[in-house]
């Protein structure tokens, strides 16, 4: 396995750059396109592998789909999507292609396996496989994880009380939702994301979603779309902490998705004094976006609560490494989904210690000793398969004295193929360890 030197050249940071198309929306546009009618258009389609997992599976539940360059061409099979299949779908890394794709396939009669790699094998999708359970479908988990069988069809709508925020959670609700009788209503603690309401709508779904509570009427058919994907903000976070950080740096992110409920991390950075601004804001099928302009910054540490998780939980390891950089002590509770992701988030953030960072996980956060004005101490670190972990390290690596080795850097395909590409583009140092 190769590993990657990731340093800082000793100048600073500067260049006008595109980061790949949002993949919450682009798993999103490939499920509903596949279930809507008519013609389904995807432009800035990332090619990354969690999205590549939504295109294979929506072909395998009889969706045609075509990729040409970036864009992405889909024939929708419309609400028979799936119908009297027997199919088994990888999901390889991706929770999203796992539980949205739960949800897709318990509204349809037929039977359907969905497996992934090591990393996903670990998660848990009991919290799917309930509420589909509650309206109807045969969900089997493997203890509760995958593989996870489900037989489909025959749904009824159904009331659902989320007990943690989760948009995968929510959206394999509604995806079932679309296809089962009566109303599916899902209440949720806190605010994620929320594009699976905006591109239901935006496809002719009729739906109402307020103060946390979304209902949609079941048996709706959705009419195909013709979607540019902004890029995805998760992505783009990697590039502005590391523009903050090294001294002297501009940058712009252009067509960054601004959707409110993934801005989180934004409002964090600022108010640790970052200097961020939007520009050239604008609105397309239903979706905010516009430029990010970032100036390297001097940074303080900051208190992180649960409320504000759910709009910053991807960002949360890269926010991390901007507390180790930071003036003072950062804290972070309420993250206790950190250890269900594609890795254990909190667990892979202690690594930080191996850099010179006080750092202390608990069960549900982090408390991190900000190094201001002293460089990281070089070291090497493993990814353990989780992109953002690869990421948020590599952006460690430009404040290391020495630079930071990356022990695993492929699994940044997951979600950003040229990531190291374009931090080399921006001035960076990376080079094979
Ligand atoms: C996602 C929702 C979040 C996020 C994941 C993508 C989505 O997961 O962490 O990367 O596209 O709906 P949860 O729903 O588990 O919070």
């Amino acid at each position: 396995m190769s590993a990657l030197r990731i340093a800082a050249s000793g100048r600073p940071l500067a260049g006008d750059v595109r980061v790949p198309g949002d993949k919450s929306l682009g798993h999103r546009m490939l499920l509903f396109g596949a279930l809507a009618d008519g013609i389904t258009v995807v432009r800035g389609f990332s090619g990354g592998a969690d999205v590549c997992a939504t295109l294979d599976a929506i072909q395998r539940l009889g969706a045609t789909a075509r990729l040409d360059g970036d864009t992405v061409q889909i024939t929708g099979a419309g609400l028979e999507l799936g119908t009297g299949r027997d199919v088994r779908l990888d999901c390889a890394n991706s929770g999203t292609t796992m539980r949205l794709g739960m949800g897709l396939v318990a509204g349809a009669p037929g039977q359907c396996v969905l497996d992934g790699d090591d990393s996903l094998r670990r998660r848990p999708m009991e919290r799917v496989a309930e509420p589909l359970r509650a309206m109807g479908a045969r969900v089997e988990t493997s203890g509760g994880r995958p593989p996870v069988r489900v037989a489909g069809g025959g749904l009824a709508g159904v009331a659902w009380t989320l007990p943690v925020a989760s948009a995968q959670v929510k959206s394999a609700i509604l995806l079932a939702g679309v296809r089962a009788r009566g109303t599916t209503t899902v209440r949720e603690p806190g605010a994620s994301r929320d594009h699976t309401e905006r591109l239901l709508a935006h496809m002719g779904a009729r739906l109402t979603a307020a103060d946390g509570v979304v209902t949609l009427a079941g048996g709706q058919r959705l009419r195909g779309a013709d979607v540019a994907l902004p890029g995805d903000p998760s992505s783009a976070a990697f590039l502005v902490v590391a523009a903050l950080l090294v001294p002297g740096s501009t940058l712009r992110v252009r067509d960054v998705g601004l959707n409110p409920t993934r801005t989180g991390a934004l409002g964090i950075l600022r108010r640790m004094g970052a200097d961020i601004a939007t520009e050239r804001v604008r609105d397309e099928a239903g979706e905010p976006r516009g430029d990010l302009v970032v100036r390297a910054s001097s940074l303080r540490g900051t208190t992180v609560g649960p409320e504000e998780v759910p709009g910053a939980i991807d960002e949360l390891p890269v926010l991390a490494v901007a507390a180790a950089c930071a003036d003072g002590e950062t804290r972070i509770t309420g993250a206790a989904e950190l250890r269900v992701k594609e890795s254990d988030r909190l667990a892979a953030l202690e690594q930080l210690r191996m850099l010179g960072v006080e750092v202390q996980a608990s069960d549900d956060g982090l408390v991190i000793g900000g190094r201001a004005g002293r460089p990281l101490r070089a070291g090497r670190v493993r990814a353990s398969g989780d992109h953002r972990i690869a990421m948020a390290f590599a952006v460690a690596g430009l404040c290391a004295d020495g630079g930071v080795e990356i022990a695993d850097p492929e699994c940044v395909a997951v979600s950003y193929p040229s990531f190291f590409t374009d931090l080399a583009g921006l001035g960076a140092v990376v080079e094979d360890a």
